[in-house]
């Protein structure tokens, strides 16, 4: 009895351990999770004119259903950085199972510490406020003519080039919606 309490309780509380930190670390960097619809996903890929061609950033990818989407009806490449380490472990399973290692990839770390300099698309469902911050890295990574799709928030003084209100969904060009700034 003492040796299966001895060993159960370690892994119980490693386990409320990482389903805390799982939950804590995105509210701190940037968002919670919530997850967009496969309808949506496929208007923000839609409105980004995505092709096989492109390289499809997702920040924030949380289970990478964006850019699992992408490689698999478009055939594009995809990046998903995402901080929750159990939705990272949960899409890279997804990517193996779906045989689609050779196009997505997906990186556990901080969306404003990773390089998205090769970008052609970037999705974004985050918080305003994050999107606000993320603002100059995106600036000035980003090449000119990259495509940024963001779900619900805005970025305050950039000029949308598309915007579709009924879902919410709003496209920026790098080069011509950040003119202002
Ligand atoms: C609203 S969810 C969107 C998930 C996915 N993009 C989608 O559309 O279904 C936001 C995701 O961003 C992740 N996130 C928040 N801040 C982050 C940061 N600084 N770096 C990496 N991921 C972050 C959260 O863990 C969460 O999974």
């Amino acid at each position: 009895m003492t040796v299966i309490f001895d060993l159960v309780l370690p892994i119980i509380v490693i386990l409320i351990i990482i389903i805390f930190v799982s939950i804590m670390w995105p509210l701190l960097l940037g968002a919670a999770w919530s997850p967009t619809s496969v309808r949506i996903v496929d208007r923000m890929l839609e409105m980004a004119e995505i092709d096989s061609g492109d390289v499809v950033y997702d920040l924030g990818s949380g289970d990478g259903r964006i850019v699992v989407e992408a490689a698999r009806k478009y055939r594009a490449k995809g990046v998903g950085i995402e901080v929750d380490p159990l939705r990272v472990i949960w899409s890279i399973i997804n990517v193996y199972v779906l045989r689609l290692n050779g196009s997505v990839r997906i990186v556990w770390g901080n969306i404003f510490h990773q390089d998205i300099s090769d970008a052609t698309i970037v999705t974004l469902f985050l918080w305003q406020r994050t999107n606000q911050k993320l603002k100059i890295k995106l600036q000035n990574e980003l090449k000119p003519g990259t495509r940024v799709v963001s779900y619900i928030w805005t970025f305050d003084d950039w000029i949308p080039v598309g915007a579709d209100e009924d879902n919410r969904v709003y496209l920026y060009v790098i080069g011509q919606s950040n003119i202002i700034e």
